[in-house]
């Protein structure tokens, strides 16, 4: 154990937190802090803070942080024992053999099973396709849909012969259990008790996660029988809602660009990605989630969401509207000529054609003000209700000069002035998800001048300037504090002080337990200093004279208490005296 706590150890001292978190976060440094749109809540103001520093992460909006396992944590939703896995394993630092299987052993979730469990069956249908006579059928298949190798072998496609366990005698054979394989989607109970593959006679495309794990798998028949694709159902790592195919794949070209293109298939990223354009990832067919958004956001500064013209896409892709302004996400759409999808489109049109496409496409919410409008028609009714259905979307821009953009646009288009739209707009100030975003801030806010200065004060130069940890750890300083989370974390800080003689704002945090409060001094941590040097001694003296105060009242209650009335008026008197020095 000691061995693998000096592997945790080595892990924090090589892992930058900013460097890792950059990975998966756009970070923009701000002052002592690098700050970022916080992948674990929906927000288009950042308030996701990462402290180089103090090696350290913290949402100001939903509290989540600590250090980089947590971060690890909290992004793959994976456990502690699998996070310093990969963090090792991406770091190049060894962790004890023993330990780690033993450790592994107990440990190893249902979650790592499926993962193991995948990988041998994607090992297992990519064999099948590219060297056996069984994969014959899917050879001709990619073949015919001109799918080259290198397409192949980087997707690591498959084929699923036409058996009922033919993935099933693999498993057994490299004695993976059945169990897990079942609970992984890959395989069915039948009456007798016993198990057939579900997929057969398909060519397999594996999704994997942005740890290059597959998390499951999409088969397409060859002809044109229903369904025509079939995938793993929810299992514990599989969440269709969730998933983007190929975002592992398309990770660099997005970060270069800035930009991600979003199409619906499969097919549809592979055909793009042989034409070289690597900056695709597929919806497995479902409508784009608040989720989806979310993690794209990490990496893109636009979307390009492409779509087929008819209208039940273009309604699934206008709902997504309101996700891209509520993550803070540019978004744009892209329309193909009726009849075409990306795939079709670009093994018709090749590269140049698809990316002539894609500069023509248009800001997404200028196209659902136009889509709106035209339904609308001439009349004044279709106009009013056309409106009705824009200002909601419209109050959740963000951007002033871009708000004022569409409020012209809208005018002009409905042939009414613009303060005529700024009224109307004015109703809609508050759409449910604007409502939630502003109430959000107004109670932090509120929140925050509720909180007594004094707390603050003293937080911020215990975590800012040590130098003087000497005199707050005064106990009489408990008398100012108003919070009751302040209150445990000086009690904390003391006996520390005591028991070890040293303290620093990362000890404290260590040792306090309750998750409240390490939120709440996770946030002083990650606040930035309120006094400059040379007004640190007048800070503390404020606060040491406020406690003052507050016991000379105290005691010259307690004389009056005993009848001792001239005690209690001298004691205030020297109150006053102090007083008016200290002015
Ligand atoms: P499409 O029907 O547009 O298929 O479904 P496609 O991608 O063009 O496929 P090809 O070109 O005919 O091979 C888009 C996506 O919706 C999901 C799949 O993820 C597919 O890629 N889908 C579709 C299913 O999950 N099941 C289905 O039966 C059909
Ligand atoms: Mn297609």
């Amino acid at each position: 154990m000691e061995e693998y706590q000096a592997a945790k150890e080595e892990l924090k001292r090589t892992v930058d937190i900013v460097e890792l978190i950059s990975q998966f976060v756009q970070l923009k440094r701000g002052g002592q802090n690098h700050m970022g749109l916080c992948p674990f809540h929906s927000e288009k103001d950042p308030s996701f803070t990462v402290s180089q520093t103090k090696q350290m992460f913290h949402c100001f909006g939903c509290k989540k942080g600590g250090d980089v396992f947590a971060f690890w944590m909290e992004y793959h939703k994976v456990s502690f024992p699998e996070a310093m896995r990969d963090l090792a394993e991406k770091y190049n630092i060894t962790l004890p053999q023993k330990q780690m299987t033993s450790l592994e052993k107990e440990k190893m979730t249902l979650k790592t099973r499926i993962f193991k469990i995948n990988e041998a069956a994607a090992t297992y249908f990519h064999h099948i396709l590219t060297k056996t006579n069984d994969g014959k059928p899917g050879r001709e298949y990619l073949a015919k849909r001109s799918i080259p190798k290198e397409v192949i072998s980087e997707f690591r496609l498959g084929y699923a012969p036409e058996k009922w366990d033919g993935l099933i005698k693999f498993l057994k054979q490299k004695k993976l259990d059945m169990d897990t394989a079942e609970k992984a989607g890959l395989i069915i109970p039948n009456k007798k008790g016993d198990y057939y593959d579900r997929f057969r006679g398909r060519v397999i495309f594996p999704i994997d996660d942005l740890r290059q794990q597959i998390v499951g798998f999409g088969g397409r028949v060859l002809d044109d029988s229903l369904p025509k694709y079939l995938n793993t159902p929810e299992t514990p790592v599989f969440h269709k809602g969730e998933l983007l195919f190929g975002l592992h794949a398309a990770l660099q070209a997005i970060r270069e660009s800035g930009r991600v293109v979003i199409v619906e298939g499969y097919t549809d990223a592979l055909a793009l990605n042989m034409h070289e354009f690597k900056e695709v990832v597929a919806t497995l067919g479902t409508a784009l989630t608040d989720n989806h958004i979310r993690a794209l956001k990490g990496y893109a500064k636009e979307a390009v969401v492409v779509f087929d013209p008819d209208s039940a896409g273009k309604t699934a892709a206008m709902k997504s509207l309101s996700a891209f302004l509520n993550e803070g996400l540019a978004s744009k759409v892209m329309i193909l000529p009726e009849g075409d999808d990306p795939d079709s489109f670009v093994n018709k049109h090749g590269l140049d054609g698809f990316v002539r496409l894609l500069r023509q496409s248009v800001p997404m919410f200028d196209f659902f003000l136009d889509m709106k409008l035209s339904q609308g028609g001439d009349q004044i009714e279709g106009k009013v209700r056309a409106l009705e259905d824009i200002l909601p979307i419209l109050s959740q821009l963000k951007n002033e000069a871009l708000r004022s953009y569409y409020i012209r646009h809208l005018a002009e288009k409905l042939n009414i002035t613009e303060s005529a739209v700024v009224i109307e707009l004015k109703k809609w100030g508050t759409t449910p998800s604007y409502k939630s975003h502003v109430q959000g801030s107004r109670e932090a806010r509120s929140n925050s001048s509720v909180r007594n200065q004094d707390d603050q004060y003293f937080m911020n130069l215990l975590i800012h300037h040590p130098q003087i940890i000497d005199r707050l750890m005064n106990q009489d300083l408990k008398v100012i504090l108003s919070d009751p989370m302040i209150k445990e974390i000086f009690d904390t800080m003391i006996t520390i002080y005591h028991t070890e003689g040293e303290i620093s704002p990362a000890g404290i945090l260590e040792k306090l337990e309750k998750d409240p409060v390490r939120e709440r001094f996770r946030e002083a941590m990650m606040t930035p200093p309120i006094f400059s040097n040379d007004m640190v001694e007048q800070a503390v003296n404020g606060l040491e004279s406020k406690v003052h105060k507050i016991k000379m009242a105290e005691s010259s209650i307690r004389a009056r208490q005993q009848g001792d009335l001239e005690r209690a008026n001298k004691i205030l008197e020297q109150k006053r005296t102090r007083e008016n020095q200290v002015l």
